[in-house]
């Protein structure tokens, strides 16, 4: 069944695009421009600060997975699968390139489908991955579809990008193409007049209108208005619309990572659409796109898988406050509170805020997430960032305390040395005289299966409490934040001991 909720003119979604477009109708689009991610094999940091909007951390790095391996399975015979072929024969069959690849040409087929027969659709990218792009677009959109490459030149001969032993790289390259060559909308766009020509036209008639006097060759006059100027048609090069890299004081920019310039989409919009037509951005980061079609009153759906990318455009397209306010979808607080974990847990170690490192606030999320008491000592703790404290072991006459280790580090989080210290740890806590039966690693992303297997190899111990009987669990268990706030997942952990939520563990804090 197709989701028309979408098409309403002011939507913004968040979730994965290619699950958004398999939903929406055939040809209920008139525009589609898409900004992906280009392959570029990096990390960015956003901040927002000043914005009052939380930042965000975006990864560009792709792998082969079993996904895309599914994926390329499932295309059907034809162009598509046998350009994604090529790209995997030339750039390696398991390559980054190879998934980027599978990832977008199942895209590019979506956005076919959804574009109306006068529909247009225009790619932005940069030169990772422009090559493969084009073959792509090639093989969904036929090459006689393709209308013109744009260069948008964006060049900035200061800071890092100039530092490269190279030519300076000065321009992103934007393919043009549409359904069906010959029915797309498209107005021609002209140059602005430069302010010698417009002197020129130095006569005013009683109308207001400016004018001047033309010398034709045969020694006639005629009266040409300013109005019928309409200056240079505009060529494939856009030289005049400077990037954020360049100049960042405007009030437009939002800091995002790869934000465009509004007056970039809006060149694209007047050109090929009309008003009232849908313009779609299935990758629209901070809302670049809907913007531009909310000024050009043009209906637009944006969608972006990342929470905070939806919660700023929704606060950029209600703070304009003159048109109709977007309607979001599909944002879950776990999904936004995922990516503002993710960011402040890899902030640096000096990157304080209300006080406390994120390493620090990071620690303590993990322990109210899963009932645990953080160890606010912090320095010297032996290894231990937390404790869960458990019913009572019927079997042992105690409270069970599990210690819980957090490691907040890129991909992977967590290794083997680390699991070895946490089994030191708990194996000081029961030499101790303390009862501590199971542990717990919680790692940033998910860890490595080795990880995994090894601690499943710790066997299972089994803890008798008066709520839930004898039950089996295991004795040491690793699982990520990642899949805690997305996925809803949690280590299987005995009942907790309910004095320990309200702060009445300290005598037993002191002595670990
Ligand atoms: C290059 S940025 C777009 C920037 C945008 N043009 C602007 O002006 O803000 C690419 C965006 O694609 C989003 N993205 C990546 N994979 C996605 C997916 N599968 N579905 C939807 N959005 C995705 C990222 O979160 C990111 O915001």
């Amino acid at each position: 069944m197709a989701d028309h909720r979408y098409l309403s003119g002011n939507a913004l979604v968040c979730g994965d695009n290619y699950a958004v477009l398999t939903n929406l109708p055939d040809e209920c689009v008139d525009l589609i421009y898409l900004d992906p991610p280009f392959n570029s094999n990096q990390f960015y940091v956003a901040a927002f600060g000043d914005k009052g909007v939380v930042s965000q951390q975006l990864r560009d790095i792709w792998r082969w997975t079993v996904e895309s391996q599914n994926a390329f399975d499932r295309l059907p015979r034809g162009q598509l699968r046998d350009s994604l072929r090529g790209v995997r024969l030339q750039a390696g069959e398991k390559s980054p390139m190879a998934a980027y690849a599978v990832f977008m040409g199942r895209r590019l087929a979506e956005m076919r489908r959804v574009l109306k027969p006068s529909g247009s659709i225009y790619l932005h990218c940069d030169p990772h991955a422009n090559a493969y792009l084009r073959l792509l677009m090639d093989a969904v959109f036929g090459d006689a579809n393709f209308r013109r490459e744009l260069v948008w030149s964006n060049e900035d001969q200061s800071g890092f990008k100039s530092r490269a032993n190279n030519w300076i790289r000065g321009h992103d390259t934007i393919f043009y193409y549409v359904k069906s060559a010959g029915l797309q909308t498209f107005t021609k766009q002209y140059n602005a007049l430069d302010a010698l020509t417009i002197r020129r036209y130095d006569k005013v008639d009683s109308d207001g209108r400016r004018y001047k006097i033309y010398n034709n060759r045969d020694g006639t006059q005629r009266i040409v208005y300013l109005k019928e100027n309409r200056g240079a048609a505009m060529s494939s090069v856009w030289s005049d619309l400077p990037s954020f890299q360049k100049v960042n004081n405007t009030g437009e920019y939002l800091g995002y990572p790869t934000q465009k310039p509004v007056a970039l989409l809006e060149r694209v919009i007047e050109a090929s659409s009309n008003p009232g037509d849908l313009v779609l951005d299935p990758f629209c980061g901070c809302g670049t796109a809907a913007d531009a079609a909310a000024s050009l009153g043009r209906k637009y759906l944006g969608i972006d898988i990342s929470g905070i990318a939806v919660r700023l455009m929704q606060q950029r397209l209600e703070s304009r406050g003159d048109v109709t306010a977007p309607v979001v979808y599909g944002l879950t607080w776990d999904e936004f509170e995922w990516e503002s974990f993710e960011r402040r847990a890899l902030a640096q170690r000096d990157d304080v805020e209300d006080g406390i490192p994120g390493w620090a606030w990071a620690e303590d999320r993990v322990a109210a997430l899963l009932n645990a008491v953080p160890n606010t000592r912090k320095q010297g703790d032996g290894g231990v960032d937390a404790r869960y404290f458990g019913a009572m072991d019927v079997g042992r006459k105690e409270g069970v305390i599990i210690p819980i280790q957090v490691k907040m580090h890129r991909a992977p989080s967590v290794g083997r040395p680390d699991m070895d210290r946490l089994l030191g740890v708990q194996t000081t806590m029961n030499n101790r005289g303390l009862h501590a039966p199971m542990s717990v690693m919680v790692s940033l992303y998910p860890p490595p299966e080795p990880l995994r297997v090894f601690a499943a190899e710790q066997g299972r111990v089994t803890i008798t409490t008066q709520e839930e009987g004898a039950v089996d669990y295991p004795r040491m268990q690793v699982l990520s934040v990642e899949e805690m706030l997305r996925h809803g997942e949690r280590p299987k952990l005995p009942p907790v001991d309910p004095r320990s939520l309200v702060g009445d563990t300290q005598d037993k804090m002191l002595i670990l």
